[in-house]
């Protein structure tokens, strides 16, 4: 029995890797950063979500450590018991007033937070909306409410539209990534609003890669696009360009109070080390303060965009941080990615389930951290190797 079991598990290991789509960890020896050590070798790296290069930033590395003296390494309890401190409620308060909403809720992760807050929104017999390209996470939550889920092509308003006005469901829900993780793009999301506000369906805006990076103080796709509608409900990650670990949903103080009662992925697990909250808190601060920082995360994009220029593989058009090169086959996307090693810099290739079939790619994530020239030297092995490819 166990031996079928275990030759079962190897036989689904072995078709992934004829397929080229075997995923493996890199090790990382030192801190996240432009210039990592990765596997034992210094690169140039392109992988990270840590858009403002506040991952191992003295101020949040100082917040962290006083933190800790003040509170210890393990908050020890779930947030219902007794491991709701201090800093999880001064960050949520924080929070709140900085992404402009009326109230927030501090999760463990991103991954947990989409889970709780649809589940507990939504149940059989009501309806999720969801753009095809969204975050797995949002897909598993829709799934585990067991409403009604319903996903549209990428971006097609239209498509959303009928979907919304057949829809009978008593509750109606339109999920969407705000930046899409794995193309940049950004979902429309005035447009998206008005469907909503149309046919009477809640909008829920996946933020983890705008949040820091868009806006004119970093406040996320909301401030961008300057709408706000107490139907949105509004969730971020807190380790991509926040740099540190975490996510809120920020919405109507009646939600974020039903929330309270009912994400269950709040409620039954242990509060995070409240010292990350104080290193959250440093991080705001920066965000909010320091405009330079995204000002040159901005330069450094349209100075990819401007540059960049292939004809064997293609730019995909986007304005945030995430600058993918759409390569089509897996077994390319991989050897490129390899080939770029080969000269110092890590830019990772995904593949399919990911993102559709054929279309593999090179995520190139730009940072904060990197300088004009690090880009330049990117740019400059992407075209010597689209002139030597075969
Ligand atoms: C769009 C999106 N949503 C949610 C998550 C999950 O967030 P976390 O890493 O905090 O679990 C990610 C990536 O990690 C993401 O890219």
């Amino acid at each position: 029995m166990s031996e079928h079991l275990f030759a079962s598990l190897q036989a689904d290991l072995d078709e992934r890797a004829s397929q080229g789509l075997l995923r493996r960890r890199r090790l990382l020896g030192s801190p996240q950063a432009a210039h990592i050590r990765a596997d034992d070798k210094d690169v140039l790296s392109f992988c990270s979500n840590d858009y403002l290069g506040l991952a191992n930033h003295p101020a949040l590395v100082a917040a962290m450590q006083k933190g800790v003296e003040q509170s210890g390494v393990g908050s020890g309890a779930s947030h219902l018991i007794t491991g709701h401190h201090e800093f999880h409620h001064a960050l949520e308060q924080a929070l709140a007033e900085f992404s402009g909403l009326p109230a927030a809720l501090y999760f463990s992760t991103g991954y947990m937070a989409n889970l709780g807050v649809v589940a507990a929104l939504m149940r059989r017999g009501d309806a999720i909306f969801a753009d095809r390209l969204n975050h797995a996470s949002l897909n598993d939550a829709a799934v585990l409410s067991r409403a009604d889920f319903q996903r549209y092509p990428h971006n097609d308003l239209s498509h959303l539209t009928r979907l919304l006005s057949t829809s009978k469901a008593p509750r109606k829900l339109v999920l969407a990534d705000a930046v899409f993780s794995m193309d940049g793009d950004m979902a429309p999301v005035p447009e998206l609003l008005a469907l909503c506000e149309r046919h009477d369906a809640w909008l829920m805006l996946d933020d983890a890669h705008g949040f820091g990076v868009l806006g004119e103080h970093g406040q996320g796709v909301l401030s961008h696009f300057g709408v706000q509608s107490p139907r949105i409900i509004y969730m971020a990650t807190l380790g991509k360009a926040v740099g540190v670990s975490g996510a809120f949903v920020a919405a109507e103080p009646v939600v974020i109070d039903y929330l309270l009662q009912h994400a269950r992925t709040y409620i039954y697990t242990t509060a995070t080390p409240p010292a990350l909250a104080a290193a959250v808190l440093a991080a705001l601060e920066i965000i909010r303060h320091d405009s330079e920082r995204r000002a040159h995360l901005h330069t450094l994009i349209d100075y990819l965009k401007s540059n960049l220029q292939l004809a064997r593989w293609r730019r995909m058009e986007s304005d945030t941080a995430i600058q993918p090169v759409l390569v089509g086959s897996n077994e390319e996307a991989i050897k490129l990615s390899e080939h770029l090693l080969t000269h110092g810099i890590l830019v990772p290739a995904i593949r399919p389930p990911t993102v559709p079939k054929d279309t593999a790619r090179l995520r190139i994530s730009l940072s904060a951290a990197h300088t004009i020239a690090d880009v330049g030297r990117l740019i400059d092995a992407l075209h010597q190797a689209e002139k030597g490819w075969l």
